[in-house]
């Protein structure tokens, strides 16, 4: 077998072990009729609210894996698909979706506090996924990983350059 079909088989390994640890973490989650919804709203580009959190949970996994980081997996994986859980279009111009960028973190940790038992490290990951905005910083690695996947994921929507990046891939 040739280099490059050993790297491919080597990829595709390394992708599907990904998607088994979302779904053995978060499988509550993407059961929930709420997560499915959030397909009817578009978060960045063309790139809906349930991709973006389904791409943020893979490339923070993959971020882990890739720098072997020792971390709460499980609370990556949730925190991640729930950190943007605040089930509303933000396009849309309400008084309730004004400040959004400053507020939706809150809104996400209320929502999926109400639809799921959250532990202190997913709330940490979805309340600071937004810093610097919210000023005080993240305070585990879990929180840190988050937040940087999801600014990396949300830059390759906005300029809509996700399709053929390894790391992101929907
Ligand atoms: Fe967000
Ligand atoms: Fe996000």
């Amino acid at each position: 077998m040739n280099e490059v079909v050993k790297n491919r088989i080597r990829k595709r390994e390394f992708a599907d072990s990904v998607e088994k640890t979302i779904l053995y973490y978060g499988l509550d989650i993407l059961n929930a009729k709420t997560f499915d919804e959030q397909d009817n709203f578009i978060q960045h580009g063309n790139i809906t609210v349930k991709q973006h959190c389904m791409s943020v949970a893979r490339a923070s996994l993959k971020i882990c894996y890739l720098l072997r980081i020792n971390c709460d997996e499980r609370s990556l994986v949730r925190g991640a698909l729930l950190h943007d859980y605040f089930l509303y279009d933000w396009h849309i111009p309400e008084k309730n979706h004004n400040w959004h960028g400053f507020r939706h973190a809150n809104i996400a940790f209320k929502n999926a506090s109400n639809d799921f038992n959250l532990n202190l490290l997913e709330i940490e990951i979805i309340k600071k996924h937004m810093w610097p905005l919210t000023i005080i910083p993240p305070k585990c690695k879990e929180a840190w990983i988050v937040n940087f996947a999801d600014t990396y994921c949300s830059l390759l929507e906005t300029l809509y350059i996700h399709k053929n990046v390894m790391i992101y891939q929907i």
